[in-house]
């Protein structure tokens, strides 16, 4: 498949976990990464591994200059940017609402709201000439109910879902579609660090707690990131996918559904009629 021939795409924390899995996804289909990202050494071993169709540039995404800066240099090296990636994350400020300090608040949100709006900022900045581009975010869980992070964690992907529709709305114009995918528990570095076991026990650990039984791992979400990146998804706009394994539409079906089975039949037969 060459979904990504001739494009080029910005992947933020494209060094690890989700970014990482996106990066090699976009790059497997015929794509060019440029990963920003702060982890030096895990970021130049990924290009090592796929060549010359991905490059790394340390990036600070605290920083709007460094943000502004990885899109310019993927220009320069790489072409015009197609598709941008607001993947990075941390898990930030934890702990009781009365003992989290602003400090903490301020680099958390830092991270994971004011990061994506600028990412969304400068790349519709670079797509806007060629009328044409998609930017992907990464919300959560968390972004769509309370009880699955973090206070602050839980703020910023709100935030996330929010801007997503609002930036989706202004640059529809300009032929930009801006989307956001919301995971579960993902099987990555993030969670290993969260719950301080080894990538096995992560996996092991999400599989138990998931209603499908089995994990999510980097590569579930990372096709979820492609598909809205590409063609695929030309008249999809300011949605948030998701990918939970229906962990949020809530809980598990009551007894009803699968023992009244029938009732189920009749009603989208028949409508009101069901019972009849
Ligand atoms: P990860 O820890 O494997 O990767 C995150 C990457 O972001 C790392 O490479 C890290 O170096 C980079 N990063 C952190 N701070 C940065 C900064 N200031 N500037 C540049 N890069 C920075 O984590 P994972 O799990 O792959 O997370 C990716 C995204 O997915 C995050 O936004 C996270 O909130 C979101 N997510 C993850 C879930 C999970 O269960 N793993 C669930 C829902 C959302």
């Amino acid at each position: 498949m060459g979904r990504f021939k001739g494009q080029c795409v910005v992947v933020t924390g494209g060094a690890s976990g989700i970014g990482g899995a996106t990066v090699r996804g976009i790059v497997a289909e015929g794509g060019a990464v440029l990963i920003a990202d702060l982890q030096e050494e895990r970021g130049r071993a990924l290009v090592a591994e796929l060549g010359s169709a991905a490059l790394f540039h340390h990036t600070d995404v605290t920083r709007e200059d460094e943000i502004a800066g990885a899109i310019a240099l993927a220009e320069k090296c790489l072409g015009p940017i197609t598709g941008m990636v607001n993947n990075a994350g941390i898990v930030g400020a934890v702990g009781s609402i009365m003992e989290t300090t602003a400090e903490a608040f301020d680099h958390t949100m830092a991270i994971l709201s004011r990061a994506v709006f600028l990412g969304i900022k400068h790349a519709a900045r670079a797509m806007k000439p060629r009328r044409s581009g998609a930017i992907v975010s990464l919300a959560s869980t968390a972004g769509i109910v309370g009880g699955q992070g973090p206070h602050v964690y839980t703020m910023a992907k709100h935030a996330v879902v929010g801007l997503t529709k609002s930036a989706a709305c202004e640059l529809a114009g300009l032929g930009i579609r801006v989307n956001a995918v919301a995971p579960g528990g993902t099987a990555t570095p993030m969670i290993d660090a969260l719950a301080g076991t080894d990538s096995q026990a992560t996996a092991a650990f999400i599989a138990q707690s998931s209603p499908l039984g089995i994990a999510c791992m980097p590569q579930d979400i990372a096709r979820a990131i492609l598909f809205l990146l590409c063609d695929d998804a030309r008249y999809v706009t300011g949605h948030t996918l998701v990918i939970d394994a229906g962990l949020t539409t809530g809980g598990t079906p009551p007894p009803f559904y699968s023992q009244d089975a029938d009732i189920l039949l009749h009603a989208g037969l028949r409508g009101i009629a069901a019972t009849t």
